[in-house]
């Protein structure tokens, strides 16, 4: 079968099509034949070199996102020729998904929504569940008030959303005037590009998705969680009664089920920005690094 793999880190130009073993589904796993997976920032910053220790031993696969068939579906219940999205967390297990077939644990495998396609489909799971489980950490509840920053992002515009069919009030930081209009659309209230206008310990929680630290904007006695391991801790906030996280995405089958379920009663949509063929995978990342973009990077099968 065909994999996207590296035996050396670097620019885009590290990336090859190679032949690689087919996968054997250990108990408990399930045999998935991929459609289209996506591009995370992860993505890149391993091929790059620059995720340091924890980093799979060279060669490896590349890739977390995956929307594809089950080919077995061993005692999962899941049946070949079902439509099923998934998280590898590529990372701790080796197991990229940026390959013609990739085994996974059916707890970490969900069904695929109905109302979109797989390729847009494959966006969903990193980020997907990076939004849903840092909302859950943030437990905020209908009427409260929470500000993103980074809400036109790949995992933030999926907060964005998720937060809003949750009941919850959301105001955004953006970094761009035309992101503007997007946070408006998903159901932002006051959205700005200027952090100096933020609320002054005006929310009850604040999701932070690049480091932004805006910790004057958490009320005392809130709740402050960022995503951007790199960009290190948050600040301790304890005096003022603020908890606060770096947030550590986890495969998840059953959290992606009910992304499956927003998509499909409409309160969910994924974006894509471009979508390049597998062959296209220096370019794809090529893109990808340029930034600038308004939705996620495809890669199809
Ligand atoms: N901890 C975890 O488990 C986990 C999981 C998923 C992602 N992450 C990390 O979280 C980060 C976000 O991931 P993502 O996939 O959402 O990336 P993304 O799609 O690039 O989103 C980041 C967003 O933040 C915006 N932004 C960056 N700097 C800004 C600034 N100074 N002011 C306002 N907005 C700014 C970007 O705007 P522009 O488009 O204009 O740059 C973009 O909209 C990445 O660093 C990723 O590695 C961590």
């Amino acid at each position: 079968m065909r994999a996207i793999q590296i035996d050396r880190f670097g620019p885009p130009d590290v990336l090859g099509l190679v032949e690689a073993p087919r996968p054997e589904p250990g108990p408990g796993e399930v045999l998935i034949l991929t459609v289209a997976t996506s591009i995370n920032p992860v993505d890149d910053k391993t091929r790059e070199g620059a995720i340091g220790e924890g980093t799979p031993p060279l060669p490896m696969t590349l890739g977390w996102d995956l929307a594809g068939i089950v080919v077995d579906g061993g005692d999962s219940g899941l049946r070949a020729g079902d439509r099923v999205i998934a998280m590898s967390h590529q990372l701790s297990s080796a197991r990229g998904t940026w390959a013609d077939l990739v085994a996974l644990p059916a707890k970490s495998v969900a069904a695929a929504p109905q109302a979109i396609s797989l390729n847009e489909a494959a966006t969903l799971p990193l980020p997907g569940l990076t939004a849903w489980q840092t909302l859950d950490w943030l437990a905020v509840s209908a009427g409260e008030r929470l500000l993103i920053a980074g809400a036109s992002g790949a995992v933030g515009g999926l907060a964005l959303q998720i937060a809003r069919a949750r009941g919850v009030e959301v105001d955004a930081l953006v970094s761009r005037d035309a992101q503007v209009a997007f946070a408006h659309d998903q159901g932002a209230g006051v959205v700005t590009t200027d952090r100096r206008t933020l609320r002054d310990r005006g929310y009850d929680a604040v999701f932070d998705t690049f480091g932004a630290f805006v910790t004057e904007a958490v009320a005392d006695g809130g709740r402050y969680a960022s995503i951007a391991t790199q960009a290190g801790p948050v600040p301790d906030l304890s005096v003022r009664g603020v908890r606060t996280t770096v947030n550590q995405v986890r495969e998840d089958g059953a959290a992606l089920n009910e992304l499956t379920e927003l998509v499909d009663r409409g309160s969910l949509r994924p974006r894509v920005h471009s979508t390049f063929g597998l062959h296209e995978i220096q370019a794809a990342h090529e893109r990808f690094r340029q930034g600038g973009l308004t939705g996620k990077i495809t890669v199809t099968f």
